[in-house]
C-alpha cells in the first residue's frame, strides 16, 4: 500500500487530545532515539492524560511502527498510572485540622 507523503501542516495535528501533542512532536521524540511506546510517552507525555491513552497510544503505535519499522505486535504497552491532579493546600490543611480534632 502506498502511503501518501504529508506536509508539515498536517503534521502539526494533535494527536494526543488530553496532554496536546502533535504528531510532529511524537516524530521528533522517535528520531531521538525514542524506540518503544513507553519512551515516547515519558518524553512527549502523549498517553498521560485523562484518558491514560486510550484514544492515542494506538496513533502513536502506527507511527513507531512506520519510523522503526517494528511490528505492532512487537509494541509493548507502555506501564499505566492514574493521572493525578493539583490539589489545594489549603484542603490538606483542613483534611489535616480534622484529623488533628478527631484526637
Ligand atoms: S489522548 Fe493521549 S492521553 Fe488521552
Amino acid at each position: 500500500m502506498e502511503r501518501k507523503t504529508q506536509t508539515s501542516e498536517e503534521k502539526d495535528i494533535i494527536l494526543c487530545r488530553c496532554e496536546e501533542v502533535t504528531q510532529k512532536t511524537i516524530e521528533e521524540a522517535i528520531g531521538k532515539g525514542g524506540d518503544t511506546l513507553d519512551s515516547v510517552k515519558r518524553s512527549t507525555r502523549a498517553g498521560m492524560g485523562l484518558c491514560q491513552g486510550r484514544t492515542c497510544q494506538r496513533l502513536v503505535a502506527k507511527i513507531l511502527r512506520d519510523k522503526t519499522g517494528k511490528p505492532l505486535e512487537a509494541l509493548t504497552p507502555p506501564t499505566s498510572r492514574p493521572p493525578f491532579r493539583p490539589i489545594k493546600l489549603d484542603l490538606l490543611a483542613q483534611e489535616g485540622n480534622k484529623t488533628a480534632e478527631r484526637k
